[in-house]
């Protein structure tokens, strides 16, 4: 960040004009400065504090010939960061080693499984020792507790609201060892609220930054704006496709609203309600000729789940299939391509890079990646 970077940031924080931002900005650097020419110390209590320290007169070398010369005693600038600066320096750190991947899951028509697929796949990568959380940001079904027989008392609306301050407060425990963030009304309300305001809001997720290991988004489906801007800034994008033509047609059209839109992400098909691996392959083949001939965009087939009577069952029983039927084949399926989204797999790069380049993305913070959804 430079001088201008921050007159913009306290013009638009302030919500003053740039001139009056330039004031104050030069106002604040010119008394440190001043301050700092009568030697004496500045101390902002939990930023840090600035001070002018006499260096005593020593022996040093001359870094080129090695030949020793005295040093005279001189006055030198010190800076000493506060405890709310050393908090950010290691959030930084402990960003750059492990950021919670956020995986979007959507599709081109409602009822093709998103929910299913999202709850058990996330179970799935639980059983591997991930620390999982879905975000219920289906607007016109958002059914995720009720599909895992568990209620949510407060949601995000609470969060914009202001009733609750924190997204832990909001979270519920779900089977299979996985925490549910429920959307409800809260998701239409983000999207109606100032750029200002949805970022109050996205900063009571800041929690979750330590606290998850990956992040599964269910949106909506169709290609409203509201679902898009769910899905362009995650990590990773899955569509969920199932077999009949319009479910095909449908599931092209937001492909092709992701093209327009120059996703640079991953974005994978998972084949759902098929009869047999030929049927998944018959989808994929059709979706991916049309999207070669008239799109850049690469969707990259991620696997398929068999149509499966237990599934039915289980959504009956309001619990997830793979905790229900673990050995039934839509429960196998679902943890093969689990796996293959899970962060630290090895495979998925490798395999990756023959067919498609994805822009690598610079490692950016969760919140302020949060922020960058509905922000377009
Ligand atoms: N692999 C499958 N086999 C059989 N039925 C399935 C399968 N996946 C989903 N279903 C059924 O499809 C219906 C819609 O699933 P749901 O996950 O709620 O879809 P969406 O969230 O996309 O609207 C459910 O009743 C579920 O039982
Ligand atoms: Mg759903």
């Amino acid at each position: 960040m430079n001088k201008s970077d921050l007159i913009s940031k306290v013009s638009e924080e302030a919500e003053i004009s740039i001139k009056d931002s330039q004031k104050i900005v030069n106002a604040v650097l010119e008394s440190i400065e001043e301050a700092l020419s009568k030697g004496e110390k500045i101390k902002f209590l939990g930023f840090g504090s600035f001070e002018v320290r006499q260096r005593a007169a020593r022996e040093g070398r001359n870094p080129k010939t090695g030949e020793v010369i005295n040093l005279p005693s001189t006055a030198a600038p010190v800076f000493k960061p506060g405890k709310k600066l050393k908090d950010s320096i290691m959030r930084f750190e402990r960003r750059k080693s492990g950021l919670p991947k956020i995986i979007s899951i959507t599709s081109g028509k409602g009822g093709a499984g998103k929910t299913n697929y999202v709850i058990n796949t996330a179970i799935a990568l639980a059983q591997k020792g991930l620390k999982v959380y879905i975000i219920d940001a289906d607007l016109g079904t958002a059914n995720v507790d009720v599909l895992l027989g568990v209620r949510a008392k407060y949601t995000i609306e609470h969060l914009v609201n202001g009733t609750k301050t924190s997204v832990m407060d909001i979270v519920i425990d779900a089977p299979g060892g996985i925490k549910i963030i429920p959307g409800g009304s809260g998701i239409q309300a983000l999207a109606d609220l100032s750029e200002m305001e949805l970022n109050r809001v996205f900063n009571m997720f800041e929690p979750l930054e330590d606290h998850a290991d990956v992040i599964l988004i269910d949106t909506g489906s169709g290609i409203s704006k509201n679902v898009v801007s769910f899905l362009l800034p995650a990590d990773e994008i899955v569509v969920v496709v199932t077999p009949e033509p319009h479910a095909i047609t449908d599931a092209y059209a937001l492909i092709k609203v992701l093209n327009e839109k120059k996703v640079v992400k991953p974005v994978k098909m998972v084949f759902n309600m098929v009869d047999d691996i030929e049927e998944a392959r018959n989808v994929a083949r059709r979706i991916l000729e049309v999207v070669g001939r008239f799109l850049e965009i690469k969707p990259y087939p991620l696997g398929y789940i068999l149509r499966d009577n237990n599934v039915n069952k289980a959504v009956k029983m309001m619990e997830p299939f793979i905790l229900c039927y673990p050995n039934t084949i839509a429960s196998k399926n679902i943890s093969e391509i689990a796996e293959k989204l899970n962060p630290n797999y090895q495979g998925a790069n490798i395999r990756l890079e023959n067919s498609f380049v994805y822009e690598q993305e610079k490692s950016i913070g969760f919140v302020a990646k949060l922020k960058k959804f509905l922000s377009r």
